[in-house]
């Protein structure tokens, strides 16, 4: 059964045709509207999340289906100590397609090789987030028009932000990507991600704990939040979480042709300030999540033989 656990799980290939299936979607949403009538996705989230999973959400229902939702641990039986294994062994039974946000990493995994229908991560801890890759991806291919020769600033939380772990695994994998890694020292880039990802492709990268004078060679500056959650010491948080704040005044030293990415939500990395210029593209990037997530339903179900 195909899951989609990791954005590695699809080829470049993939990503192309799920792209161009959400530019039909927008040119033409009609066409889609019945698609998956009379199919149900549940919606299990063990952890916060607004736009995640109201897009995946909406995103059923604009292909005609429906939606079961367990939108907080505490009232499912989870709280009565069931593991994930069971829970989604159960929910098979309900549904057609399931996504999953979690917080400890590997979970999605257990839940796909225990699932009998595709289980699509949505959040695993500080691992992988690769629905939210495929919006960056679509928004990146309509501001830029093309993947390849990228100068890209990852800013924040690069140790726990997962957003950036599976983003920097996606753009890898196309020729001449450049990363600017910008993080204090505490929260740079795992070492695996570096082993793992970036290494074996070659790519080029530099890293800083300077912001402003990174700015001026870059094509896209993807700004994070400090991931509070994944904090073993509080002091720790309130002493790195507003370490980088992107203002209007700063965002003048910005080439004109960067674009500013977040997947959201912003605490206080971006000022409100920022949302005017035409640069910023974090609101683009949520409906673009929810195209997204429309093809890649469509493209699961139709690999499982339910439409
Ligand atoms: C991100 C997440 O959950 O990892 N949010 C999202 O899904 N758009 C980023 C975050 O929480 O900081």
């Amino acid at each position: 059964m195909r899951s989609v656990i990791d954005v590695l799980d699809l080829s470049v290939e993939e990503i192309d045709e799920l792209i161009e299936t959400a530019e039909d979607i927008i040119a033409d949403p009609d066409k889609y509207a019945h698609v998956c009538d009379r199919k149900k996705l549940a919606t299990l989230f063990f952890e916060p999340s607004t736009r995640t999973r109201m897009s995946f959400e909406a995103a059923m229902y604009e292909l005609g289906g429906h939606v079961i939702s367990m939108s907080e641990a505490s009232s499912s039986s989870a709280a009565k100590g069931e593991s994930v294994a069971d829970t989604v062994k159960t929910v098979s039974n309900y549904v057609d397609i399931i996504a999953m946000r979690h917080p400890k990493e590997g979970a999605a995994l257990v839940a796909a090789n225990n699932a009998s229908i595709p289980v699509i991560n949505a959040g695993d801890g500080g691992h992988c987030h690769p629905t939210q890759t495929l919006a960056d991806l679509l928004t990146i291919h309509r501001e830029k028009k093309h993947f390849d020769n990228l100068t890209i600033g990852f800013c924040g939380d690069l140790k726990f932000g997962r957003t950036v772990h599976s983003l920097c695994g996606a753009m890898a994998r196309y020729p001449g990507s450049k990363f600017v890694l910008i993080s204090p020292e505490e929260l740079k880039l795992p070492s695996y991600v570096k082993r793992n990802v970036l290494d074996p492709a070659g790519i080029q990268y530099t890293q800083t704990t300077d912001l402003e004078d990174s700015m001026e060679n870059l094509d896209i500056l993807y700004m994070t939040r400090v991931q509070r959650e994944r904090f073993f010491n509080e002091e720790d948080y309130l002493r790195l979480k507003d370490r980088y704040i992107l203002t209007a005044e700063k965002m003048k030293k910005a080439p004109e042709s960067m674009i500013v990415m977040h997947p959201l939500p912003r605490v206080n990395e971006i000022s409100v300030a920022v949302d005017d210029d035409p640069r910023a593209c974090y609101f683009k990037q949520v409906l673009n999540g929810k195209y997204m997530r429309m093809a890649l339903i469509m493209k699961l179900l139709k690999e499982a033989g339910r439409l």
